[in-house]
């Protein structure tokens, strides 16, 4: 079987163009007109066809290459033509020019002017020559009635079923009354819109000729055309996205193609919001916006994290399902949850404390809790505690720096103790506990508590956290792995107690074991260090005499 070489076709006047994508690779059988790569001028997309059926040996091109007309992009087997010296008889070949005359240049819908007024005259704007296209499809409008566009913006976006064309604005100017319409199939010289140009000083003649004109009030006024579009961008999309099925093809036309490789915005990523899902340039500008919101913000969990969306089912196909939207604490706690899961290597540490006198000593307050009107619960006893084991291990009280590789110590110790309300999960915070005793720090945690129920929490009672708290001993289980509140490095989960068989060296013993879970980053604290936080809680809340020390 012999090999030919594929070469670029004529490109219907579009000098150099540019590789694109490279649809085959080497071994791929492909049909007759089967599309081999796609390039690109500054006007249009195309794909070089196949010129025969056959097996593609060799691609000799790569994305960015700039090719022109008679140049080999390619080796293949198999069926005759395709070569420009192969002597084999032309008229079978698919026509080449057919499928890559995109250029609709904006000369050639200068019209004739139609009238003029003081400094501006009004224009119609025709299609220009198609390249032997008729009844080319309008897919998209890339303009408004009242748009300003400079010269060779796009105004209107055809597609034929060889390759898209974006018909450039032959002028500077504003948008009049558009003509045309989705889905109208264009030929040229068909009426496309009126546009009203300026004319500096209003003393050009009145001919066609006046567009060189125009042309250079286009340098003026593009920059006001990238205002109004950017007033009329969409929304940000949100942070999740699709990612595209395997060989999903972008369906963008060359302008926003050439914005996308300037924005570096990968269109695979990018909803389109035109017909059929066309990328339009609002959404690249929408899409990168968002990236950067997302960036600052620290929320770029799809994106920035390179970790693609979740992608819901239609659970309706399941059952009878219900939506709601999210209040907007549980968004906020939602997003908080998901950025330090992602950005803190959490590992857990295990321990129990035998609060077998502990719990004694706090019944034993019981009467005295009366009489002061607060309760003791086990949880002031964990911040005394805490707050002394962060005093010992201060390693446990920083926040990190990345950007400025710095560690961040604090001299303070506040805690935040996270309370379960109807409405979500919330964290005031209690400052400087090691300067507490147990009475006050069982009174202020019980009515930050209910604060938080009643959401009366102050944004600055929710602040300033080294360390948190969250006890679920009251509610049950026997260890769970909390996630860390960054920037704090650690959070201590809190289980309920329970009595237990305990060796005491001669026999078993029955004790009051208080199960505890401290997640830490390991980036800040090691495992060794996290073994002795929770041994000294256990040795803390073992004898609260040691409290005191
Ligand atoms: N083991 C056994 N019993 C415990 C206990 C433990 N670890 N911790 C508390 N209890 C007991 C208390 O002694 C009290 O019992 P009593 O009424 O017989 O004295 C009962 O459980 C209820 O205590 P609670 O009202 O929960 O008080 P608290 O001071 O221990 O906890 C909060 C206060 C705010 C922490 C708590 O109400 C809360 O909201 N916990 C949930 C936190 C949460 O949702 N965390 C998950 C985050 S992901």
């Amino acid at each position: 079987m012999s090999e030919q070489e594929i070469k670029v076709p004529d490109l219907g006047g579009a000098d150099e163009v540019e590789v694109i994508e490279i649809i085959v690779s080497a071994g791929d059988s492909v049909e007759e007109e089967d599309p081999i790569l796609t390039v690109e001028s500054d006007k249009a997309s195309v794909e070089l066809p196949a010129p025969a059926a056959g097996k593609i040996t060799k691609i000799t091109v790569k994305v960015g290459d700039k090719v022109k007309e008679g140049d080999v992009i390619g080796m293949m087997e198999g069926g005759a033509g395709g070569s420009d010296d192969d002597g084999s008889d032309k008229s079978d070949e698919p026509d080449p020019k057919a499928e890559s005359k995109t250029e609709a240049k904006s000369e050639d819908s200068k019209p004739a002017p139609k009238k003029k007024s003081g400094g501006s005259r009004t224009e119609v704007v025709k299609v220009p020559s198609l390249d032997g296209f008729d009844d080319v499809p309008v897919i998209e409008i890339n303009v408004a009635e009242g748009d300003t566009v400079g010269e060779d913006d796009p105004l209107v976006t055809v597609e034929s079923d060889k390759a898209t064309m974006e018909i450039p604005s032959p002028y500077a100017g504003k948008i009049g009354k558009i003509l045309v319409k989705e889905g109208d199939k264009l030929s040229e010289g068909v009426d496309l819109l009126e546009m009203t140009i300026e004319e500096d000083g209003g003393d050009e003649e009145e001919t066609s000729d006046s567009g060189e004109s125009a042309k250079a009030d286009s340098q003026g006024s593009k920059p006001e055309a990238k205002a109004d579009k950017q007033e009329a961008a969409p929304q940000p999309q949100g942070s999740t996205y699709e990612p595209p099925a395997p060989g999903t093809k972008v369906h963008a036309g060359p302008a926003v193609r050439k914005l996308a490789r300037e924005l570096g915005a990968d269109l695979t990523r990018v909803k389109g919001s035109g017909p059929k899902s066309r990328i339009l340039k609002d959404d690249v500008h929408a899409y990168v916006k968002s990236q950067l919101q997302q960036a600052q913000q620290g929320t770029g969990v799809a994106t920035g994290s390179g970790i693609p969306g979740v992608k819901l089912p239609d659970f309706s196909q399941f059952g009878e399902v219900e939506r709601e939207g999210m209040s907007r604490m549980m968004a906020a706690t939602a997003t908080n949850m998901q950025r330090s899961w992602l950005n803190v290597p959490h590992v857990t540490q295990f321990d129990d404390a035998d609060i077998t006198e502990m719990e004694d000593f706090r019944k034993a307050q019981k009467v005295a809790g009366e009489k002061r009107g607060v309760k003791m619960t086990p949880l002031p006893f964990l911040l005394k505690a805490c707050a002394a084991a962060l005093a010992e291990l201060p390693q446990f009280n920083v926040s990190l720096d990345m950007e400025r590789k710095e560690v961040v110590r604090k001299k303070y110790i506040h805690i935040g103790i996270a309370v379960d309300t109807p409405h979500g999960l919330m964290v005031p915070v209690i400052r400087n506990v090691d300067q507490k005793g147990l009475w006050e720090l069982a009174a202020e945690s019980a009515e930050l508590a209910q604060k938080a129920r009643d959401k009366q929490l102050k944004p600055a009672e929710m602040q300033g956290a080294c360390f948190t708290i969250t006890s679920l001993g009251g509610i049950g289980g026997t260890a769970f792995t909390p996630i860390v509140n960054t920037p704090e490095v650690a959070i201590l989960g809190v289980s309920k107690a329970s009595m237990k068989p305990v060796w005491d060296g001669k026999a078993f013993q029955p004790r009051l074991m208080l199960p505890l879970s401290l997640s830490y980053d390991h980036r800040a604290v090691n495992g060794a260090d996290a073994a002795r936080f929770t041994n000294l809680l256990a040795q803390l809340l073992g004898d609260i005499r040691t409290l005191l020390l």
